[in-house]
């Protein structure tokens, strides 16, 4: 299984200058509930604006730069899309792609679910996701937290 897991505003707008627009403490409790003890998947930028390994998760990192070294016993670098979606697109276990922008799109087509927390008010920035709303996903839950509204997006 495939699963996307993101932040978004009313917009689609996740980044600014390689962070998050936002600092809600409700949504990374939120990201932290549904991550923890999973595999997670992201892009080498966001692994950089991060800065450190998210603890009791396994994460892979995705360059196309061979040399990228990153020495973490719950961490791979990886360069093969195919071979990754292959891994996890018809298996129990569910792969998190958690971003960013890049990443999100290379996995939409084969994501079964997306995890949304869209924020109530728009912000400033300069990276946006693809609006997965028009690519056959329809909303199977909604919970409304303070500043955002926590989705639940399945394939059709
Ligand atoms: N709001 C949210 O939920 C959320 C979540 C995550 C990230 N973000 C935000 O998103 C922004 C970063 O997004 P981004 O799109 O700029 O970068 P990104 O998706 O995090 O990373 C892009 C990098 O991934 C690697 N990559 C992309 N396609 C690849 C392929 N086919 N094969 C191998 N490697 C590939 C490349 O790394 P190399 O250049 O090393 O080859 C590329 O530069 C930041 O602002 C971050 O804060 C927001």
């Amino acid at each position: 299984m495939i699963a996307l897991i993101v932040a978004h505003d009313p917009n689609f707008l996740i980044g600014k200058n390689n962070v998050l627009p936002w600092h809600i403490p409700e949504d990374f409790a939120l990201f932290k509930q549904l991550t923890i003890n999973q595999k997670i998947l992201m892009g080498r930028k966001t692994m950089e604006g991060i800065n450190k390994v998210l603890p009791k998760r396994f994460t892979y990192i995705l360059t196309t730069n061979k040399s990228y070294v990153f020495e973490h016993p719950n961490v791979a670098v990886v360069h093969d899309v195919d071979e990754i979606r292959e891994k996890y697109q018809n298996n129990e276990e569910t792969l998190f792609v958690c971003g960013g922008a890049e990443v999100y799109k290379l996995f939409l087509p084969y994501a079964d679910t997306v995890y949304a927390s869209v924020m109530k008010k728009t912000y400033e920035g300069d990276t946006f996701l693809v609006d997965y709303t028009k690519h056959g996903f329809k909303e199977v839950l909604e919970t409304e937290y303070t500043d955002f509204y926590f989705r639940v997006y399945e394939k059709e």
